[in-house]
């Protein structure tokens, strides 16, 4: 069987990519499969690299930086009934079901999220309806949109503050990797924080800021909804951003989580409800706060968690009982079987 392994991509979290990207080709069963690099470099151009049949082909992630301009992808080269892809991509044009889109107009199988979850995922005010919708504790927040803060900033502000208490955290609705939020203590870092967000998308939510502790749930099905122990991610710092979540070092997952049995119970009940909220199909990773006081929120979810070797997510499920290499098998069934049950086979999909 064909896989398209598609990694880089036109958002902030390119570089991750590439780094997931080989972490899976160095891991996949090459006694079944063959498999095509195709890289999407900052610019959006689609780059077919050499294809790769044994992991002792690549050296380093460095080998997976295409250059070559004349080797364009071109989807009708994907022989159609032996192939899958396999989006290995964060953040928006990639994370957020464009790509996803794509691939169900060329009627070819892939890995992970559909167009549906892929696009509620990546949108944080949309989640936040369905998974409130779901029974679901959702941190308190208030949407503003972009003609309202042109024409009222002070009632923005004044609305703001009468629904919520500082320290609050501003946010684009559609983004991810901590781009564009900021934490605001006053009136005036609210307001620029709504501008900076607004630099990002057109739909900004301003949120209580909660004092917690950060766990994450991994989700892993289709219909079958399996949840992992959950991580902690201790920090040193309070807020989790860009450069403390990939770039340095002073963010440590403990694996499980010290949480007490119900706690736990509870984590992995919500992770399963939130998975079926967004429809979500293949994997997803579930991010929660947890305060002292045991009060738990769902902050968010990922449709295609980081997936290093030393990413959360893998981790999660190498602690629940399942081998990185097996995890990534699994997902690929998972999106043949997602495939053929779009096509009119949903109850012979076992
Ligand atoms: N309401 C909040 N209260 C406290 N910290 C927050 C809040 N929202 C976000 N944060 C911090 O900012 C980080 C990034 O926010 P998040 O909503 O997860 O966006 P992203 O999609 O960029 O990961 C979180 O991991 C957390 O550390
Ligand atoms: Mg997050």
């Amino acid at each position: 069987m064909n896989i398209f392994l598609v990694y880089g991509g036109k958002s902030a979290e390119h570089d991750i990519s590439i780094l997931s990207a080989y972490s899976i080709l160095k891991e996949i069963y090459y006694n079944y499969y063959k498999v095509t690099p195709v890289f999407i470099t900052r610019e959006g151009k689609w780059l077919r690299g050499e294809e790769i049949t044994d992991p002792d082909q690549l050296k380093s992630s460095e080998d997976l930086i295409i250059n070559d301009s004349g080797n364009e992808m071109r989807f009708n080269e994907i022989p159609k009934d032996n192939s899958i892809v396999f989006p290995v991509l964060h953040g928006p044009n990639g994370e957020d079901g464009t790509v996803q889109g794509l691939l169900e107009v060329l009627e070819i199988p892939y890995v992970g999220a559909g167009v549906l979850a892929s696009a509620t995922g990546m949108d944080k005010i949309i989640s936040k309806i369905l998974f409130k919708e779901a029974g679901l504790p959702i941190v308190p927040y208030h949407e503003v949109r972009v003609n309202e803060w042109r024409v009222h900033q002070d009632v923005v502000i004044e609305e703001a503050e009468a629904k919520l208490s500082y320290p609050m955290f501003i946010k684009p609705s559609n983004m991810g990797s901590s781009v564009g939020i900021t934490q605001a203590t006053n009136r005036e870092e609210l307001a620029q924080a709504i501008v900076k967000a607004f630099e990002y998308d057109r739909r900004v939510l301003v949120e209580k800021g909660i004092q917690a502790r950060e766990i994450e749930v991994a989700v892993l099905g289709n219909e079958d909804v399996n949840t992992s122990v959950p991580g902690e991610l201790v920090k040193e710092q309070q807020f989790y951003d860009y450069e403390s979540k990939y770039l340095s070092n002073d963010v440590v997952p403990q694996i499980p989580a010290e949480l007490s049995e119900d706690i736990t119970k509870t984590l992995r009940e919500y992770a399963a409800k939130a998975f079926m909220a967004i429809d979500g199909s293949g994997l997803t990773r579930v991010d929660f706060f947890l305060t002292n006081d045991n009060e738990i929120y769902i902050n968010e979810v990922n449709t295609f968690p980081g997936f290093t070797d030393f990413s959360m997510y893998p981790r999660l499920w190498e602690n629940t009982g399942l081998a990185y290499k097996d995890l990534i098998e699994e997902l690929i069934q998972l999106g043949l079987r997602r495939f053929k049950a779009r096509q009119g086979q949903a109850l012979k999909d076992r």
